[in-house]
């Protein structure tokens, strides 16, 4: 039987895993113009440069003596300028849950070809982190974008380790907390949940991040967009705001809408508050639906940001065939956008809820969800 459709469409339909949805108040129109068109290095752009560092701090709520730097190249840009400036100096311990994780892996064995353990989990878990050895430089993932999962807590990371943990927070930045004095390298993009723009990384280093750039150089060659020492000392200036190339001041503007925005939320607490409604509201209908999963199994390894989901019901004959069907449904209708599940993992959706999400909207979707699914049930079953 045919089943009507929905009479509530989401106000806004992008569900993306990045570029997330822009912060709901968000208009071009908006973004101060002052520094634009203006050199990068002159007083209006540092200044506008550092105000992004500074207001990064607060918002994150990052310690004092952490320093916090912008540089090119995205999430990717910032976590592989950590990974070839600062390992090598002793072994290093590569984990990974997903496809980002592993690039990082492919990275560290291949390319940098170091002492390295991998310890790798399927999609949907996570490997066990007290099983790791921490005298050794540890790389991590906090959230797998494209798994769903996330560490459920800092508190096995020794406070007295003597390597670092360089952990990449781009999809759990602005929407999960995250142990600063657990982590000595976090880096993230701010195309995720503060639905900014691509194109630039956050670097942020603990002191004992620092003292390694200071007492150790590595044994390959470093090109200028990766090197952060000058002499064998902290270039202090890429952390104060004069990046080491030339920054789109445009998305520097739009990053500061952003956190004003997060601001206006409640902070890091309101952003994390919004994230967590967004994944009970899609807790809700999993819970009443009986053909449909989280991925992760265990819900004190699941994300509240990239929120990934299965189909488990026994009549879908080709599961991935059946997802993008399911998925082109929702795009036609325009009220569902970019949530497939990421190329590399199984057939399924993936919903992003962070904050930038309206609760309203993922409270929306579920029902349009539910048509899908019963319209390629039906058409299945026709074609068969
Ligand atoms: C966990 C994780 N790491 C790295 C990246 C790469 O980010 P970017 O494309 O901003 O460099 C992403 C982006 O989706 C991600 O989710």
């Amino acid at each position: 039987m045919a089943h009507d459709a929905p009479a509530t469409r989401p106000a806004n339909p992008r569900f993306s895993s990045g570029p997330c949805a822009k912060p709901p108040t968000y208009d071009v129109s908006k973004l101060s113009s002052a520094s634009l068109g203006r050199s990068h290095r002159a007083a209006i752009g540092k200044e506008r440069l550092k105000l992004a560092i500074d207001r990064t701090r607060e918002v994150l709520e990052v310690p004092e003596d952490y320093r916090i730097g912008i540089v090119p190249g995205s999430d990717t840009g910032a976590f592989e300028m950590a990974m070839w400036t600062m390992l090598g100096a002793r072994p290093v311990e590569m984990v990974a849950w997903e496809s980002f994780g592993a690039g990082w892996v492919t990275d560290a064995v291949k390319q940098l070809k170091l002492d390295a353990t991998v310890h790798e989990a399927e999609y949907g878990e996570i490997v066990d982190l007290a099983s790791l050895d921490w005298s050794r430089d540890v790389c991590f993932t906090w959230n797998g974008t494209t798994s769903g999962v996330r560490v459920p807590s800092g508190d096995v990371i020794p406070a007295d380790r003597e390597g670092l943990t360089l952990c990449d927070a781009t999809s759990a930045a602005f929407a999960q907390d995250l142990p600063w004095d657990k982590l000595d390298v976090v880096t993230f993009s701010w195309q995720k949940a503060l639905g900014g723009e691509a194109a630039h990384g956050v670097l942020i280093l603990s002191p004992r991040a620092v003292e390694r750039l200071e007492s150790y150089t590595p044994a390959w060659p470093l090109p200028k967009i990766f090197r952060l020492t000058k002499g064998g000392k902290l270039n202090e200036g890429i952390f104060r705001g004069e990046t080491i190339n030339t920054p789109s001041m445009l998305c520097v503007e739009d990053y500061l809408f952003a956190l004003d925005w997060a601001t206006s939320v409640g902070g890091l607490r309101g952003m994390i508050g919004r994230a967590d409604a967004n994944t009970a509201a899609i807790a809700d209908f999993v819970e009443k639906t009986d053909w449909i999963e989280f991925l992760p199994a265990d819900p004190a390894i699941r994300s509240n940001t990239s929120v990934c989901l299965k189909f488990t019901d026994s009549r879908i004959a080709d599961g991935a065939a059946f997802a993008k069907a399911v998925q082109k449904r929702l795009e036609k209708e325009g009220v569902g956008l970019d949530l497939g599940a990421y190329r590399d993992a199984p057939p399924g959706l993936r919903i992003w809820c962070g904050a930038t999400v309206e609760t309203a909207d993922v409270v929306a979707l579920m029902p349009w969800i539910d048509w899908a699914f019963h319209a390629e049930i039906e058409a299945q079953a026709a074609a068969a």
